[in-house]
């Protein structure tokens, strides 16, 4: 973007910014833009996506809340998308040397460093794309193109708990009282929370439109990892051929995204990159347990039977539960 731009959508930021509910508790003060809290840069972001992206009715977006494995969706929707040209488990898989979060670029994308649009009409078609924006603050063209949408949520609980860990690795002079997060995280403040909204809303859509928003849940994608790809290339339409199957198809693709294969591999276990502007984040920090009810193990029976009746009241009569 050239530097005159920069300057207008700076200042187009402040003054959008100053206009918002302001909220301190994280590392750095959050914005609520339209039900929704966010960082500086995500508002600039999402503002410039919501005026200038340009959606294609092939686009299929990744839709997740932060830490609901995101990185492992990405990782999969790659392997079963590109599988003619990549086999799983092939030598030279791109898996095996380009984090998964690279394989597939987020919506939201920060204004300085790349500009959205500019960066995502490059990509061919059929585009994967990624976002942590809940639904109501994704671009309406890509509804109304009939864009699909894969979304992956995952146990509240393990949610906090995952985020917890990774918000503290975000700077080194930086650290985060588990119990006051918690509460904060039971208000609804969070980085793109609040949770229970993102979650509804995507569900609330994946029932009115099925065909069109594919709805997934962490648990139940460690419990049955190959009947959820099958599920997901069907989706993708790009279906399991039945010799595939009969291969082995579907069980290279799992091993491939295994969380013990990803995180042992050198590009993710090693490094450091700066994905989203103003963040950089160590590689293997996307892998950290990778298990179902870890927050057994950091979150007392007082404080989850807190977050489950918030959750659970939130979503009454949505149908959907954890
Ligand atoms: P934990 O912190 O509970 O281990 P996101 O990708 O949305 O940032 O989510 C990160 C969470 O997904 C982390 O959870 C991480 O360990 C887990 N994860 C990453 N890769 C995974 C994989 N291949 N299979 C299962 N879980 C994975």
């Amino acid at each position: 973007m050239a530097e005159n731009n920069h300057d207008a959508a700076e200042e187009g930021d402040n003054q959008l910014l100053s206009a918002l509910p302001k909220k301190e508790g994280m590392w750095k003060p959050f914005f609520l833009y339209r039900g929704c809290w966010l960082t500086p840069r995500s508002v600039t972001s999402i503002t410039l996506l919501q005026s200038q992206f340009a959606p294609r009715p092939d686009d299929v977006v990744l839709a997740t809340f932060p830490k609901c494995g995101t990185t492992w969706l990405k990782a999969l929707a790659f392997a079963v998308a590109n599988r003619s040209r990549h086999p799983a488990g092939s030598g030279a898989h791109p898996l095996l040397t380009t984090h998964p979060q690279d394989l597939v670029p987020f919506l939201e994308l920060p204004h300085r460093d790349v500009h959205p649009v500019a960066a995502l009409d490059g990509l061919p078609s059929p585009r994967l794309l990624s976002t942590h924006m809940p639904a109501p603050l994704l671009p309406l063209s890509i509804s109304a193109l009939g864009c699909r949408v894969v979304y992956l949520c995952r146990e509240p609980k393990d949610v906090f708990v995952s985020s917890w860990h990774y918000m503290n690795k975000v700077t080194a002079d930086f650290s985060l009282d588990m119990d006051a997060t918690f509460e904060l995280f039971c208000e609804g403040f969070s980085l793109y929370g609040p949770l229970w909204d993102h979650v509804r809303g995507y569900w609330e859509q994946s029932v009115a439109e099925p065909d069109r928003v594919l709805f997934l849940k962490y648990d139940d994608m460690m419990a049955d990892a190959g009947k959820h790809v099958k599920m997901l290339a069907d989706f993708l339409r790009v279906p399991f051929t039945d010799e595939e199957v009969s291969g082995g198809a579907v069980e290279e693709v799992v091993a491939m995204c295994s969380f013990e294969n990803l995180k042992s591999l050198p590009v993710n276990s090693s490094g450091v990159s700066d994905r989203i502007g103003g963040m950089p984040m160590e590689n293997s920090s996307y892998f950290r347990a990778g298990k179902v009810g870890d927050w057994k193990t950091h979150l007392t029976e007082e404080m989850a039977k807190k977050l489950d009746c918030i959750v659970e009241e939130k979503l009454r009569g949505s149908g959907l539960t954890f």
